[in-house]
């Protein structure tokens, strides 16, 4: 018992430093089952809110199920709610969290700026609040822990440049109301911008895709084709799910597998297309590494310790402390030792298209 105590303490990674505020310190009881259970300074477990934008999408099944388990084996207990991408609702289900007594609240939110609102208010109660893989704006964040997004949308151009190195671009973006996908466009035109500079690659399509929805980008692509007369020579979509929806466009103009494209997040869709070749890469976050990391810093932080992270990343209020993560590049070529090696998805499932 004493060891795991001691484990828990020094939990986080080495680039967080954590220290000690005059806090009571939780103590860890052990029920019947043995499962450990982390109390806080009421003898009450420790709660962790999680407030989700939505869950209609794979990867947040994922998030939310690994972060839960993740906090559960630290011995605090989680309170998951989804907005399913509603603003209004995303900010009374976090209310509803913060009267209900959580120690830490944890928020993905859906519109970066209008969940600064339900940061203002967990202060005011005296929760601390850590984004998770988005970045809440001008608001006083206590911690941001994600991948570093920039890098993905690097690796994107990077990978269809090497293909693509002259031609006609259709940019397929996130959602404006997500920091994540101004970042990744980011990453994206920065690689992008000397081979426009030279003359070697037009942007011919460049627009935001409402609610990140396969239904919109598909919209967006097709408009791409229409306006461009068809001459599109290669499309980075910001993740899989506009991914798929590009490649259903391209495909109803027989062009899925003759133009490269770009997505994030492995899939399984995403990564079935890379196998059947009408996808070219994908950019695969390893979300377990993020949902432990998350869970780590929040147990901590709702147990009174002080955790530093030594990034920062500028919110337009504060430099928040964060922790970025490095998102990893995925083909054809190292799927396997990737995202299937790491158990992300099984070789079954990746394969069914093919093995069919
Ligand atoms: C995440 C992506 C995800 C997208 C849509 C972004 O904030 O970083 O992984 O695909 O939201 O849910």
């Amino acid at each position: 018992m004493k060891r795991r105590a001691i484990v828990l303490c020094f939990l986080s990674m080495v680039w967080i430093l954590v220290g000690c505020t005059d806090k009571p310190k939780p103590v860890l009881e052990t029920d019947e089952t043995e499962k450990p259970t982390l109390l806080d300074e009421n003898h009450a477990p420790i709660r962790i809110g999680f407030s989700m934008d939505t869950l209609l999408e794979e990867r947040w099944l994922k998030d939310r199920d690994l972060f839960k388990e993740a906090v559960e084996a630290l011995g605090a207990e989680v309170e998951i709610v989804a907005a399913s991408g509603d603003d209004a609702l995303q900010i009374s289900q976090a209310e509803a969290l913060i009267h209900s007594g959580i120690d830490l609240l944890v928020i993905v939110p859906h519109n970066a700026e209008a969940t600064a609102a339900i940061v203002h208010k967990a202060h005011l109660s005296g929760i601390q609040v850590i984004a998770y893989d988005r970045l809440v704006k001008n608001a006083d964040l206590d911690l941001y822990v994600s991948f570093d997004n920039e890098q993905v949308g690097e690796m994107q151009a990077k990978a269809i440049t090497a293909l693509v190195p002259k031609g006609n671009y259709a940019f397929i973006g996130g959602a404006i109301t997500d920091n994540n996908a101004h970042l990744l466009k980011q990453g994206v035109f920065k690689v992008l911008r000397p081979y426009i500079e030279r003359g070697d690659i037009n942007i011919v399509y460049d627009q935001w895709t409402e609610d990140w929805t396969p239904v919109n980008a598909r919209a967006n692509m097709e408009e791409a084709l229409r306006t461009t007369n068809m001459q599109i020579d290669a499309v980075i979509a910001a993740n899989d799910a506009t991914a798929g929806g590009a490649i259903q466009a391209l495909a109803a103009k027989g062009l899925a597998g003759k133009v490269p494209v770009a997505g994030q997040d492995a899939d399984l869709a995403g990564v079935q297309r890379i196998v059947v070749g009408t996808q070219t890469m994908t950019v695969y976050k390893p979300i377990q590494m993020l949902a432990k990391e998350a869970a780590e810093l929040a147990v901590a932080m709702a147990k009174g310790e002080i955790v530093t992270a030594e990034q920062k990343v500028n919110n337009g209020k504060i430099e928040v402390p964060s922790v970025l993560l490095t998102p990893i590049a995925v083909n054809e070529h190292n799927l396997d030792r990737t995202v299937i090696f790491d158990g992300f998805h099984s070789p079954e499932d990746v394969y069914r298209e093919v093995a069919e």
